[in-house]
């Protein structure tokens, strides 16, 4: 019935045959300096265009919450139909999507929250608990401590940008985890950082997780004591730590290199793991989550009914988002073909040349 009633609506369309191909899509993505938004966007063209779509205002706000609301704005002027908004500062957009509202604009918050906001119809994300739990379990099973292992280990905490909803999952999903391990004395945080206020990085940059942890190095382990793990929630920061780390010493065989999680499989970090230095990965299949929106965006295009698996975890501060959770993926030196094998990554391309056979 509710398809009869979507159709029924597009009678009015401009073009009969291809109602979808007339509809503008805005695609609202954060940044270019992670390479996982460029993947997540192409990835929703592709099945947009699947779909029929092929109007699309794409823009970057390159980290800057106040373009991303002028983008949002223009998008709005321009006639777009259907808002893909993947947030800087998740919190920043609640005037501009109440323009949309009012324009009868339909909004999907993609993989990040967009918070304190009515005006969002829902929002396809992976299960970022999960992403937490995977990094803390990796950590918890390598050093031994599920199996016995007493310690105790010395361990830094890293987390993802304060303004970006995720991060505050990711930590969660992981603290819980090693919290018990914390309590016993087995792991030993001697910075005493916790939480995001103080382990964030602020926009993810990899640079300012580099100095943090050289400043750590500095004023925690000096007097000769070793880091064993440091738990890193996304591969852009990942490759900082290990960076400050070598520059430090370690990477050699009488001072390896601390466990190093994070989170995205993405080239330098798989090439990283391939090469024994980062140790993890959680494994993201972006081509899942631009399925998705891509059907979110046909569903509130056409008023049919909107793919959602989660209707109670995803709170923005008004209203519990309606949505979709993918699921996550663990990757180290034992799997990482997975990436390949799936079509993830081909390794056909250069920059796998030499690296993966
Ligand atoms: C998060 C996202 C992660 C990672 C990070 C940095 O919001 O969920 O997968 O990409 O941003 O870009």
């Amino acid at each position: 019935l509710l398809v009869f009633a979507g159709c029924a609506k597009q009678a009015d369309a401009p073009a009969a045959d291809g109602q979808t191909s007339d509809v503008l899509i805005g695609i609202s993505m954060p940044t270019h300096s992670d390479e996982s938004w460029l993947r997540h966007c192409e990835f929703t063209k592709d099945f947009l265009r699947e779909l029929g779509y092929t109007k699309f205002d794409e823009q970057w706000a390159e980290d800057v919450p106040a373009t991303q609301v002028n983008q949002i704005e223009n998008m709005i002027t321009k006639g777009a139909k259907v808002l893909v908004v993947a947030s800087v500062d998740g919190g920043a957009l609640t005037e501009v999507l109440a323009k949309a509202a009012k324009q009868g604009v339909k909004v999907i918050a993609y993989d990040r929250l967009l918070m304190n906001t009515p005006d969002v119809d829902c929002y396809v994300t992976f299960d970022n608990t999960k992403v937490g739990e995977a990094e803390a379990k990796y950590i918890i099973e390598k050093l031994g401590l599920d199996t016995g292992a007493e310690g105790p280990f010395n361990l830094e905490i890293f987390c993802g940008s304060p303004d970006d909803n995720n991060s505050y999952y990711f930590y969660d999903g992981a603290i819980a985890l090693l919290q018990p391990y914390i309590d016993e004395g087995k792991i030993v945080v001697k910075s005493g950082q916790f939480g995001i206020e103080q382990c964030g990085i602020q926009n993810w940059d990899g640079a300012v997780a580099q100095t943090r942890m050289d400043n750590l190095i500095t004023a925690y382990y000096s007097d000769g004591s070793t880091l064993d793990a440091v738990l890193v929630p996304y591969d852009g920061l990942s490759i900082g730590v290990i960076s400050s780390l070598k520059n430090a010493g370690y990477g050699t065989a009488d001072r390896p290199l601390p466990i190093v999680t994070g989170q995205d499989a993405e080239v330098a970090s798989v090439k990283s793991i391939i090469a024994g230095e980062q140790a993890q990965t959680v494994w993201k299949d972006f081509r899942k989550p631009a399925e998705i929106c891509a059907q979110m965006v046909d569903a509130l295009v056409k008023g049919t009914e909107i793919p959602v698996n989660d209707t109670t975890t995803y709170d923005n501060g008004v209203k519990v988002v309606p949505a979709y959770l993918c699921e996550v993926d663990n990757i180290d030196a034992s799997n990482y073909m997975k990436l390949f094998e799936s079509g993830f990554y081909d390794k056909a391309d250069d920059t796998w040349a030499g690296i993966v056979e």
